[in-house]
């Protein structure tokens, strides 16, 4: 258990957060802060702490609208962001203009955490992923041990999800890794999935893998049209924790992270999802994983992607 987890906005991803963390006695502080008035993070953790005597957990919160209820935090789980919604005159904004209301908030809860909780291990799960985890780590100027981003683990989730439900078997019998950047780029690693440790293509045919390799890809918008006002947020969370949980538990534990690639895979200074293992110091080892050719080309076009989208950042920012 931590003394302190700070979690970066207190939506639906956060919310989920906020019930799970002292559930499952992670901190004995949680402190969420929200810009929202009149009070949403007051709010919300004042509901959690009056159902805590019937779910039986004893948890102090620090919850309110000013990034100072994050002090003394030693892990955060930024999720603030804006979704795609009408602007005040009724048109939609350019995927420009929301990165850019992205960033801005990107760079208010950079300044959060450098002015209140330093040292805290950063997980980042706020869209657009890939460009939020450049931002972050562009303002804090942290080493790749502690500031990530939480992609993979869902991606690798669904993935192994969809394996499990085709094959007739148990989602804890599948294994599996989607590396790259968060986004329809990503790659689900075939050659890396295993269900009890034998090879997926033992068990499912060319065609049906293909189908659930695309599905893996756009997972996140199929969850989006059938829920109309927002996006997933139970499973993000969920996936968010596992890391949370290596980290807390020192376990070592091997996932696809969204980590700062210093010359592995032949990229330098760009965040991708890559296997690495988190342990009590964030990510500590970042593994070079043999892939077939056509999963390196896939990979190598991933990380073009990403290495436009922090220049998109780097030229919005300057
Ligand atoms: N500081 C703190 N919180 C903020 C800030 C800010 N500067 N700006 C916005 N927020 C808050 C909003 O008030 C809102 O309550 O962030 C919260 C985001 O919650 P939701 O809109 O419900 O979004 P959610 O579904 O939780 O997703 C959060 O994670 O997966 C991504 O695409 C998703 O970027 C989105 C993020």
């Amino acid at each position: 258990m931590l003394d302190k987890i700070g979690v970066i906005g207190g939506g639906m991803i956060g919310g989920v957060l906020c019930q799970e963390i002292p559930r499952r006695r992670l901190a004995r502080t949680l402190a969420l802060v929200d810009i929202m008035p009149p009070d949403l993070a007051k709010g919300k953790c004042l509901d959690i702490a009056e159902g805590s005597p019937v779910m039986g957990f004893d948890v102090n919160f620090d919850a309110g609208k000013g990034y100072e209820v994050l002090a003394g935090a030693q892990l955060v789980i930024n999720t603030a962001g804006v979704p795609r919604k009408p602007k005040p005159d009724g048109t939609l904004p350019t995927r420009e203009e929301l990165l850019q209301t992205n960033l801005k908030i990107t760079d208010a809860v950079a300044q959060g955490i450098a002015d209140n909780c330093p040292d805290a291990i950063v997980i980042s799960i706020a869209n657009p992923l890939d460009a939020i985890v450049y931002r972050l780590s562009r303002q804090l100027g942290r080493d790749r041990a502690t500031l990530f981003g939480m992609a993979g683990v869902l991606d690798s989730a669904r993935y192994r999800y969809f394996v499990a439900e085709a094959a007739g078997v148990s989602v804890e019998n599948v294994e599996a890794l989607v590396l790259g950047g968060h986004g329809d780029t990503m790659v689900p690693i075939r050659s890396a999935c295993r269900i009890a440790g034998l090879s997926v293509e033992l068990f499912l045919d060319d065609d049906v893998l293909a189908g659930i390799e695309a599905r893996t890809r756009k997972a996140g918008g199929e969850v989006v049209k059938l829920i109309g006002t927002g996006s997933a947020f139970v499973s993000p969370a969920w996936s968010a924790l596992e890391m949370a949980e290596a980290i807390i538990f020192d376990k070592k534990k091997v996932m696809a992270v969204s980590a700062r690639l210093e010359g592995e895979y032949g990229v330098e200074g760009l965040y991708v999802g890559v296997p690495a293992i988190l342990g009590r110091s964030g990510v500590e080892k970042v593994l070079e994983v043999p892939l077939t050719d056509g999963e390196r080309a896939l990979f190598d076009r991933s990380v073009e992607a990403v290495r436009s989208t922090a220049a998109e950042v780097d030229r919005l920012t300057s």
